[in-house]
């Protein structure tokens, strides 16, 4: 009892660092030339549970497909894990809800697989959460959750146990990454691995790209409060005075590249408070903020990335219309 009040100050003092980052970023970004805003602040309370109802939009095609993936070809998958009959950790990267790799999982308890599952993730509730519900939907289920950033924790499951590793990162969150930083990132992956250690990654595929493009432009209008609540939360956080009705939601998605992008257009000269850091930024009748990239990508360019990143190619599941690709990747 006598560190409660420690425990708080240290709590009071990241909650502290993490508004001086997240300034610091806003900052950064509003100042630059273009201006842009990056995609990890969307996911406050609010984000998440727009991001959940962008999800069930008839538009955002990514999660059904892969959810397909998952609850049909579970057992290939699960053979794909299991062929050496080694014991493993099974280690995603940014869990949330755990509803595809939830099939897996079942599977593999059924199967008798001996291995433990390490859910990582940013947010503290999605991993008190599953290790509230994961055990008593999938009755003899091994769980260590870890809250904090990928790597990190990835380093922390090396050192709690040396089992062979299999990482799943799904989700297609690895679109959020320019193709520079997605190279950079896989080849850091591949460094924290082992030889003979599985990846299991999810890639959004190219295709007719008014499906893309819809995907990122509901009807119900999801997408564009997610987009500008990037903008309230600036607001609520760091005590700006952005008036969204000033600012526009505009996807675009380029076909030869891939690059499905989303900007906020200013609708007039504006000028907007950042209380925060006793700032004002100026921003010209339709002048952009970048918010997001999604990369699609094609087989070819999934197959280089493995190829140049130090991983050899093991598998690829694709759901019935091939819209989605989960690839199994060896460390070679
Ligand atoms: C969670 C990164 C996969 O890029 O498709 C959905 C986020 N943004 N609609 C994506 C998102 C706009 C999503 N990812």
């Amino acid at each position: 009892m006598e560190n409660r009040t420690e425990l708080l100050a240290n709590e009071a003092e990241m909650m502290v660092s993490k508004t001086e980052t997240f300034l610091q970023d806003v900052l950064k970004g509003l100042n630059a030339e273009p201006k842009y805003l990056e995609s990890k602040y969307f996911y406050d309370s609010i984000g998440d549970g727009l991001f959940q109802q962008i999800m069930r939009s008839p538009e955002y095609y990514p999660t059904n497909c892969e959810l397909e993936i998952f609850s049909l070809q579970t057992d290939e998958i699960t053979k794909v894990f299991t062929k050496d009959s080694q014991a493993f950790d099974l280690v995603e990267l940014g869990a949330g809800d755990a509803l595809k790799s939830a099939y897996l999982l079942q599977n593999l308890v059924k199967k008798k697989s001996d291995f433990t599952y390490y859910p990582i993730d940013i947010s503290e509730n999605v991993i008190a959460g599953l290790h509230k519900n994961l055990p008593d939907r999938i009755k003899g289920l091994k769980i260590h959750g870890l809250n904090g950033e990928y790597f990190n924790m990835l380093q922390k499951v090396n050192n709690i146990s040396r089992r062979k590793k299999i990482v799943l990162f799904l989700g297609s969150n690895i679109g959020n990454m320019h193709p520079e930083d997605a190279l950079r990132f896989c080849g850091k992956l591949r460094d924290h691995l082992s030889s003979g250690d599985l990846l299991l990654i999810g890639f959004d595929l190219k295709k007719d790209p008014q499906t893309i493009l819809n995907a990122y432009n509901d009807k119900q209008g999801y997408t564009r409060d997610f987009n500008l609540n990037l903008l309230n939360r600036i607001n609520k956080e760091l005590g700006g005075n952005f008036n969204t009705d000033n600012f526009k939601h505009y996807p675009t998605y380029d076909p030869e590249t891939g690059a499905c992008k989303s900007y906020l257009v200013s609708t007039r000269d504006q000028k907007v408070r950042i209380e925060a850091a006793d700032v004002e930024i100026g921003f010209e009748k339709n002048e952009c903020i970048h918010t997001e990239i999604s990369q699609k990508y094609d087989k070819e360019e999934i197959d280089r990335l493995a190829g140049v990143t130090g991983f050899t190619i093991v598998d690829s599941f694709y759901d019935s219309r091939k819209w989605f690709l989960d690839a199994v990747w060896l460390v070679g």
